[in-house]
Formats: C-alpha cells, sequence, structure tokens
C-alpha cells in the first residue's frame, strides 16, 4: 500500500513537471536565434505559405551570379516560366525535349524547392503540329501520351502540375481551344484523371487569370464543381495575379480566396506581379496575343521609377500581403510570376521593349521598397521575442 502511494506520487511529480515544462513559455535560445533569423521572404512566411518564382532558362542555367544567389535564398518554390510548355517540351509529334525540363528538377531537387510543372494542357504556345490534329481520337491518343509521359517522367520530382492553363473566356465560359473544339468539355475531366494516374501524389492544379473577377470566377466554379461531381482529383486553384496598382480589388481577391477554399482547395497566387505602366485600354489579366503599339508616352520611366510610383507599389503589395496573411490557412503558396524586374515578361507585354517595375527586385537585384514590405508583414506574423 505504501509502496503503491509512492509509486502515484512518483508519477504526479513526473507528471506536473511535465506539465510546467510544456506550459512555460520562456523561448529556448534556439526559437530566439531562428525567429531573430527570419531575415528572407521564404523564412519570413515559412510557416505559412510558399514563397515562389518562376526560372527561365538563364536562371536554369546559373548563368547570372546575383540570382543564382538570390533564387535559393529568397525562395522556396519555383515554376518553369517556359520550358514545359508545349511548344518546348513536345516540339515534334513523336518526339519530346527535355533537356532543360531535366535541369530544372535537378536544381529543384538539389535546393529543396516546391517545383511546379507549367503547364501541361494550355490553348496557347502549343507546337504547330498541333493545328493539324483534328481528329477526335488522335488527339485523345496523343494528348493522354503527353500527359503520361511529361508526369510519369518526373513522377515524385514535380510536388504540383499546372494541368489546365487558362481554359476559360472573361464571362466564365469555356474557351473554344482546340482541345474543346475537338474533343468537347470531356477534355477537363479526362486530363485530371490522366494526370493523377501519372502521379498519384502529385498536386494538381487549375490555374488561370482573372478568375478573381466576378463572372469569370462564377464560371471557374462551377466547371471545378462539375469535376469534382465525377469524382475527378483538384487539388487546388491558382489565381495568377497579374494586377495592376488600381486592380483587382482586395475585394474581389478576398471573395475569391474564401469561395474557392469552400470548394476545399487549396488557394495559390501562381503568378503574381503588378504593372506600374499606363494602361488605356484597360486590359486586365494575361492574354499574351494582345499587342499595341509603343511610344514615350505608353514608357515614362525608362530611366527609373520615381519615388512616388516606388511608394505605390510598396503599398499595393502590403495591401495583397496583408489580405493573405489573413487567409494564411486557406493559402498554401504564393508565386511572383518572375525574379526581377530586368526579367519580366511585362516589359514586352502588351507593348513590346517597355521599362516595367512588377516585382521586388530592381534590374541590379537589389532588393526594392516593396520588398521590404512584404518582408515585414512576413516577419510579424510570428513577431520575434526579446
Ligand atoms: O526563347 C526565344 C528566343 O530564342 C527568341 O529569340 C525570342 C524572340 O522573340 O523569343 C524567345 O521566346 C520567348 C519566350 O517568352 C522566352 O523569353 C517568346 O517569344 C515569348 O512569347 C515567351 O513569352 C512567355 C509567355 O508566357 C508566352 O509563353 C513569357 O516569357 C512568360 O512569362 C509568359 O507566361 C505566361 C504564363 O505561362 C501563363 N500565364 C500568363 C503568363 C504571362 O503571359
Amino acid at each position: 500500500m505504501h509502496l503503491l502511494r509512492i509509486k502515484i506520487l512518483l508519477l504526479l511529480t513526473i507528471g506536473t513537471s511535465i506539465l510546467f515544462s510544456c506550459q512555460n513559455t520562456e523561448p529556448t535560445q534556439k526559437e530566439l536565434t531562428t525567429k531573430k533569423e527570419k531575415t528572407t521572404l521564404k523564412d519570413a512566411y515559412e510557416e505559412h505559405f510558399l514563397i515562389g518564382t518562376t526560372l527561365s532558362k538563364q536562371h536554369i542555367n546559373q548563368e547570372i551570379p546575383k540570382a543564382a544567389a538570390l533564387i535559393p535564398r529568397e525562395f522556396n518554390a519555383i515554376t518553369a516560366e517556359n520550358m514545359m510548355k508545349w511548344m518546348n517540351i513536345h516540339p515534334a509529334k513523336d518526339s519530346f525535349d527535355f533537356s532543360m525540363s531535366d535541369k530544372f528538377v535537378a536544381l529543384g531537387q538539389q535546393q529543396e524547392m516546391f517545383m511546379v510543372g507549367h503547364t501541361l494542357v494550355w490553348h496557347s504556345q502549343l507546337a504547330d503540329y498541333m493545328n493539324e490534329m483534328t481528329d477526335k481520337e488522335a488527339l485523345e491518343a496523343h494528348l493522354k501520351n503527353h500527359i503520361e509521359t511529361i508526369v510519369g517522367r518526373y513522377k515524385g520530382k514535380i510536388d504540383g502540375w499546372d494541368v489546365v492553363n487558362e481554359a476559360l473566356n472573361e464571362d466564365g465560359t469555356l474557351r473554344e481551344s482546340i482541345f474543346l473544339k475537338v474533343l468537347g468539355e470531356e477534355y477537363l475531366e479526362k486530363i485530371f484523371r490522366w494526370a493523377a494516374a501519372a502521379d498519384p501524389s502529385a498536386e494538381l492544379y487549375y490555374n488561370d487569370y482573372n478568375i478573381e473577377q466576378p463572372a469569370k470566377r462564377k464560371g471557374c466554379i462551377e466547371m471545378i464543381k462539375k469535376l469534382q461531381a465525377k469524382g475527378v482529383k483538384i487539388d487546388g486553384v491558382g489565381i495568377q495575379g497579374h494586377w495592376s496598382l488600381l486592380g483587382a480589388s482586395i475585394k474581389d481577391i478576398e471573395d475569391s480566396i474564401l469561395e474557392f477554399a469552400a470548394l476545399g482547395l487549396k488557394v495559390d497566387f501562381t503568378e503574381l506581379d503588378i504593372t506600374v505602366l499606363p494602361n488605356p485600354w484597360d486590359l486586365k489579366g494575361a492574354e499574351v496575343s494582345q499587342n499595341f503599339e509603343g511610344s514615350p508616352f505608353m514608357n515614362p520611366y525608362p530611366e527609373g521609377l520615381p519615388d512616388s510610383v516606388q511608394v505605390k507599389l510598396a503599398n499595393r503589395y502590403q495591401s495583397l500581403f496583408e489580405l493573405f496573411v489573413k487567409h494564411k490557412d486557406k493559402i498554401n503558396r504564393v508565386t511572383f510570376w518572375g525574379v526581377h524586374d530586368g526579367h519580366s515578361w511585362l516589359n514586352n507585354w502588351p507593348i513590346k521593349d517597355r521599362t516595367n517595375y512588377p516585382l521586388l527586385f530592381d534590374r541590379e537585384f537589389n532588393p526594392k521598397p516593396a520588398y521590404f514590405e512584404v518582408l515585414k508583414i512576413g516577419q510579424a506574423i510570428d513577431p520575434p521575442v526579446n
């Protein structure tokens, strides 16, 4: 009996001390060091969402030493900017070119990056021979082989696939792509199923621009619901995020996060950039075929961004990241479409050879005021303990 009482006392003492040590909120030296060291984007957001960038050929070949150092320091996710697009990876009917995509994957593995394959099925940047593929059976077999070959090659390596890119019109209806015309609406269901079978562990996304806009968002939700009702695996939606200083509105973006998350999907911002140049046509999104004449008026900052605009850009990024942090439980990844301003596609769209400033790093790879805003917001989520 006496022995039993001693045992109970001993257990109680051990239990209490475990409980006490758990309740002790004093940070350990290791925790203190870790929190203070969150001086890069990926570290500042590491417990909340991934911070990504897109890699082009020159990044993968590590041709620019400053970019080669900056990318693994600031980012923990990479997307293939162009090398996995149809015309590059599947340039001839019976041959693939994996030279760049293999290098992309090898670099990503070496740097322990979350890797996104972009993109399996897109109406744009197709190889020329695709225009002749008007036979339903032949196109279907070709598409299946395209997906199985590419996803299968990178099984267990590429973490997520933009299975289909930009399949919707602005009014939310399905785009009249070669895939829709020849195969009918069922092509969507099929490509997701083929991708899931080729790598069951990869995340599968629908990716598009302007899907934060109400009409297109509605169409996107209907399309995804239909796929889900058929038992198709779709893990996330990629809101591209090609925006300007003025739009999209925070309300539309917030509504989109909530509505897409309500479908049980992960929400990713997959191609974020903010144009600061004139847009008299009020173009939204990223329809790559849009092209206009240039003029000095349309290219107002060839020698550098005025401080006043720099501040507007920083404020815009601040509002966006405050929103992302508010909904960090629903957001999985925020990827910038480019590493630095000099590299952005927005220097050439919708007018060629302009000087745009849409990203967080300038042409010399130095962080801009917008970078420090974004960093500060990330650091503040988990305030350092003094
Ligand atoms: O590599 C060739 C080069 O050899 C040639 O001399 C040069 C002449 O124009 O063209 C080079 O290819 C260009 C390629 O970018 C690489 O710089 C293509 O012309 C150009 O069309 C291509 O633009 C890409 C565009 O998609 C179309 O594929 C942009 O880099 C890329 O940022 C952009 O990305 C898209 C996403 O995939 C989907 N969402 C919208 C986003 C922005 O448009």
